[in-house]
């Protein structure tokens, strides 16, 4: 009896087992494949690029021996970033650029073709948050989020398609949020600009479609909260340190985007918790929208520690926040340790103890 159930179990297990190996495999070689991909004589430029997701993109495309042209105002950490992309095997070239100004962008288009012949990648990533109650942050932030985050999305578009269709063909990619589709209570100009970040994406690929220019692509990027300077560069004025939901290492980000410069589609969520976000939200938008500001008011109102009012790197860049990864998620769970520290003195406190 032992014997013959063993047996049975043998039969399915066996070819399970072997068919889990050659998915397993062929999964690992693709994989593989995929970080030994090539592109010499590929050129791309990435805004943004003198920290967190920008930075980690224009290593990885050096890494795989790309022409990369990184722009943004911090122009020493370009530079060191040039000599980093130099020592991974990949050419580089710093252009500072303040986005928001359309003949910075020209003259980042200049250089590269002056240097580079062509351009084949543009990244639009550059981009800052202002958190806090929507009419307790200065309308100059507000303004001055929207010259960045959307005027330099469209000055890199416009300057990007226009150099793509002199070619026949390129990619241009949009780094978006979660926010393009999930709006978030305190982050109101920051989630409208990511918004319409994904709408410009979208109608720019049905122009493309009817101009037939079937090589050039448009794709936007949608991170959900990321551990990077994001939070350093921020203005913020909620009066509490600025607080993420959950964040996902930057690596994960970092891999989309590259992925989306290679194998660009309409959107690209990154990861499963923009996956359920976005899921949930089409389906329970009215309910999507009351969890969204519960948990983002206990968070970054009740539970968060007071922090001064600031306008972050809005009007000018700021010396802090220069890597990939930005240690939120540290910071954050130092809070929370001081937090239950505190409550469980008063506690202690109410007890006479
Ligand atoms: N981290 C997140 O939770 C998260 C989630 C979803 C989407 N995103 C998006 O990801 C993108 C990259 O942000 P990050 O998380 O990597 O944060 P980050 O480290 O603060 O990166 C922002 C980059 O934008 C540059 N920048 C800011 N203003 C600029 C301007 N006027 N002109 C040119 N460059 C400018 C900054 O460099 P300089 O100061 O040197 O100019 C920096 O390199 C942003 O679009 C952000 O909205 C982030």
């Amino acid at each position: 009896m032992t014997t013959a159930r063993t047996s049975n179990w043998a039969a399915w297990a066996a070819p399970l087992l072997a068919s889990a190996a050659v998915v397993g495999g062929v999964a690992l070689w693709r994989a593989r494949q995929r970080s030994q991909r090539r592109l010499d004589g590929v050129t791309c430029v990435i805004t943004g690029a003198s920290s967190g997701l920008g930075r980690g993109v224009a290593l990885r495309l050096g890494a795989m021996g790309a022409n990369v042209v990184v722009a943004a105002r911090r122009t020493p950490l370009l530079e060191q970033l040039v000599d980093e992309i130099h020592a991974c095997g990949g050419i580089a070239l710093a252009v500072t650029t303040d986005v928001s100004r359309a003949d910075d962008v020209q003259r980042l288009r200049d250089a590269t073709v002056e240097r580079f012949g062509r351009i084949d990648i543009w990244v639009n990533n550059a981009g800052l948050g202002a958190i806090g109650p929507f009419w307790d942050i200065p309308l100059e932030d507000h303004a001055r989020l929207v010259d960045i985050n959307l005027g330099g999305v469209i000055h890199g578009s416009h300057i990007a398609l226009h150099q793509f269709r002199a070619q026949g063909r390129g990619t241009l990619v949009n780094v978006g949020s979660i926010e393009s589709e999930v709006p978030l209570a305190y982050h109101a100009s920051y989630a409208a600009t990511k918004a319409a970040v994904l709408s410009l994406g979208r109608s720019l690929v049905q122009e493309l479609r009817l101009a037939q220019l079937r090589d050039v692509h448009v794709a936007t990027v949608m991170p959900w909260a990321t551990d990077t300077p994001f939070d350093r560069h921020a203005a913020n004025h909620s009066g509490h340190s600025v607080q993420l939901p959950l964040p996902d290492g930057a690596a994960k980000a970092v891999d989309r985007i590259v992925h989306a410069c290679l194998h660009p589609q309409r959107r690209h969520l990154v990861g499963w918790k923009a996956k359920a976000a976005y899921a949930g939200h089409r389906l329970l938008p009215g309910l999507g929208d009351r969890t969204a500001a519960r948990i983002e008011h206990a968070l970054q109102i009740e539970r968060a520690p007071a922090a001064a009012p600031t306008s972050g790197a809005l009007h000018a860049p700021v010396v802090d926040g220069r890597a990939v990864e930005g240690h939120v998620r540290e910071r954050m769970r130092l809070e929370a340790n001081a937090r239950d520290h505190d409550r469980a003195w008063d506690d202690a406190g109410a007890w006479g103890v």
